[in-house]
Formats: C-alpha cells, structure tokens, sequence
C-alpha cells in the first residue's frame, strides 16, 4: 500500500500534499490523526521549523514502519537546513526521494505559491521509485539552539473575545499546548490553532526582531534529492 501523509500548521504543506495526491492518485492523511502505521512506500510532507522537522513529525517517522520512504518539505524562502537528510536517516527506510519547496512564511501571511513544474522529477520518481542519494546539507550552528522557545518569543498568539470556548483549538493541537484559547509552554508555533478556529477568535503576531530576521534575506530555491 502507498501513502501520502502531511503535517500542516498553516495549511501551506496540506495544500502541497494535496497536489501531490492529484498526482499520485493517493489520498492524503493528516499524520497526526492515523493510527496504521504501516505502508510499502511513504511520502511525508512537512513545514520546516527553525530549520528542523517539526516534533510531531519527528514522533510519526519514528513510528512508521514503511519499506521505502520519500520526504517534501515546504519552507519559507529562509531556509531549509539538512531536514531531508535529518528525516532519511530517522526513518532508517529506503530513502527513494526528497524535496525543499519554497513557499509564503506562515508567519508572513504570503501566498502559498508553489512552484509546480518544479516537482515533476519528483512526482516520477515516487511513481517509479528506487534508491535515492541523500546529498548532505548543513543547517546554521543556532538552529537548535531551543528552537520553539526562541518562536515562542518572537510570535505570540492572543485569544479574541469571539472565542466560544469551542475545544476545536485543543482537538487540533498535536501538542497538547492550547486550552480554549491559550496556549501553553509547550506550542510550537504551527498556527494550525489560529487556522482552523471557526470564530477566528486566535490571532497571532510577530515581534519587531522576527519581522526583520523573516524578511531580510529571502531565497527560492527547489532542492531536489534523487
Ligand atoms: C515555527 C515555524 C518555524 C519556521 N522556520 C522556518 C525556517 O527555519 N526556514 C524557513 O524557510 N521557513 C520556516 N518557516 C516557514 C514554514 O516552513 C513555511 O511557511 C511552511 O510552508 C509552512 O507550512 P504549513 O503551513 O504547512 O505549516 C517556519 C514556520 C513556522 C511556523
Ligand atoms: S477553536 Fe477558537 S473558539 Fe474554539 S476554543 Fe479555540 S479559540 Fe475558542
Ligand atoms: S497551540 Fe501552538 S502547537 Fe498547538 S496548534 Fe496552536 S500554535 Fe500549534
């Protein structure tokens, strides 16, 4: 059995899962809510986080148990790190693909805009897939250097009086860091809170250092590993 799971805070890497299940032919799955997890081959999608796999993921590779195993990461036009060759090793599977998807910040509230010609190798080789070279790269000495924290500093999430105490927010929240509105010292920052609120009572802001470091130096590269 093939599989398409995504982990998605914004939505952004959702929608590039989706595409790729049009592709594929394969439905996608929010990795957070299965509870098989066994397939042949498997594709991940992710967001990368401070140039790391966000810890849900982490938490789902290490409980996959899948033949071959192919990952995309979307990223915000900062920077992708080493999460490819990171997530390959976790998951210890034939490693038969990767790519890094430039796309809109969540924290910039941009446009997802995806550059679709640019997967096409991709989506072929998890048609026909074989053995992949996993070319390493490097992330910067400070990406984990308490990377939620230092998030957790730069972007705050506030609850608005729309807020009708609901418990989507709390279902939705793969790390137990929200109730009814406010979050705790374990949020990540995915915002998937803020986005799936049905009386978008959560609202979320960058302080002045982020905004500087999120827009200063951008990038738009597609990285691919075949
Ligand atoms: C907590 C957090 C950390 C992020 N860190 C990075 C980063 O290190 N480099 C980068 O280019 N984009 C970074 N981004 C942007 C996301 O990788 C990018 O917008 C991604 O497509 C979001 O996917 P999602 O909407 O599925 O969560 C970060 C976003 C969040 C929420
Ligand atoms: S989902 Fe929205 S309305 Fe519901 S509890 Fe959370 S913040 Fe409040
Ligand atoms: S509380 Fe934090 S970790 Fe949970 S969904 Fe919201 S932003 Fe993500």
């Amino acid at each position: 059995m093939n599989r398409l799971f995504y982990f998605s805070g914004s939505g952004k890497s959702k929608r590039f899962a989706e595409f790729l299940g049009k592709e594929l032919k394969i439905e996608p799955e929010d990795l957070t809510k299965t509870k098989n997890f066994s397939a042949n081959t498997s594709v991940i999608v992710f967001p990368v986080y401070c140039q790391n796999i966000p810890d849900p993921v982490v938490t789902f590779i290490e409980k996959l148990n899948t033949d071959k195993i192919a990952f995309a990461a979307t990223y915000g036009r900062k920077s992708y790190g080493n999460v490819i060759e990171e997530a390959a090793e976790l998951s210890g599977s034939e490693f038969i693909g990767g790519i890094c998807v430039p796309c809109g910040h969540s924290f910039l509230s941009e446009p997802d805009d995806f550059e679709f010609s640019s997967v096409v190798k991709f989506v072929e080789r998890i048609k026909n897939p074989h053995k992949a070279f996993c070319e390493p790269s490097h992330k910067d000495f400070y990406a984990d250097l308490i990377p939620a924290k230092r998030t957790r500093i730069g972007v705050k999430i506030t609850r608005n009086d729309f807020c009708n105490n609901c418990g989507i927010c709390e279902t939705n929240c793969s790390m137990g860091a929200i109730k009814n509105g406010y979050t705790n010292k374990n949020c990540i920052r995915c915002l998937r809170c803020v986005t799936e609120c049905p009386q978008k009572a959560l609202e979320f802001k960058t302080l002045w250092f982020m905004k500087v470091y999120l827009t200063a130096k951008r990038k738009n590269e597609v990285k691919l590993y075949l």
